[in-house]
């Protein structure tokens, strides 16, 4: 039987609760999946000793939920991160920032032993580079971060109009990149100054995904 986009989200964050150990503290990602996946945390929060947030309004439901939201820095293990992506390949290398929370996202993800990435069939690509790829910069290097996307990769930055990120930053998002080499380009893109994070998640990519697709769960781990 054929599932709609929000019946594979929500089959794949009910199934992300399998990857949860009883009384550990767990990274939670942001986006519509992870809203999915918090709603299914409420479910056993009395199983787990908090949660870290990934952005401001993830941390806002999880406390709707009665689940703690606790500083990362007061965190000595993370044993799981669960979060969507915007794209993912077979190799588990995503695009995401999407919702513009790529920083804290990268930050969390850094510190989980285990990302699991949580996404719906349309998120599965051959290779990256349709969706646009999400930039974090520092308002006044803005133009300057523009320029050297423009010049160095031929990628065609468009300003997130009216956006500004949980840490008071910008977002360029980039066009017309067709990304055959993502762990390159995420470490090019981390030498440009001014630039906060990028949206690629290759360096340290998911290390399972759920995908949900029309005939139930399929599971990639590597
Ligand atoms: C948030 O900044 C993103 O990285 C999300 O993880 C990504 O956009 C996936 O969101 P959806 O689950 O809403 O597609």
């Amino acid at each position: 039987m054929t599932q709609t986009q929000e019946e594979q989200k929500h089959a794949v964050a009910q199934a992300a609760i399998q990857y949860i150990p009883t009384g550990s503290i767990v990274g939670v990602g942001t986006g519509s999946t992870a809203n999915y996946f918090i709603d299914e945390l409420a479910k056993i929060k009395h199983k787990i000793d908090g949660a870290v947030a990934s952005s401001d309004d993830t941390a806002q439901r999880l406390r709707k939920h009665h689940i703690e939201v606790l500083d990362l820095n007061n965190v000595s293990e993370l044993p799981v991160y669960i979060d969507g992506a915007d794209e993912i390949t077979e190799h588990l290398h995503m695009i995401k920032g999407g919702g513009g929370a790529l920083t804290r996202e990268k930050i969390v993800a850094a510190t989980a032993k285990k990302f699991v990435c949580i996404a719906d069939q349309s998120k599965l690509v051959g290779v990256l580079g349709t969706f646009p790829l999400p930039v974090e910069v520092i308002p006044m290097a803005r133009s300057y971060v523009a320029r050297a996307i423009v010049q160095q990769l031929g990628g065609r930055p468009v300003l997130r109009e009216g956006f500004i990120t949980n840490n008071g930053n910008v977002i360029l998002d980039v066009h017309g990149l067709e990304i055959l080499n993502p762990i390159e380009l995420e470490t090019d893109l981390n030498q440009i100054a001014g630039i906060v994070t990028n949206g690629l998640f290759a360096r340290r990519g998911a290390n399972v995904l759920l995908l949900g697709t029309d005939n139930g769960i399929r599971i990639i781990d590597i």
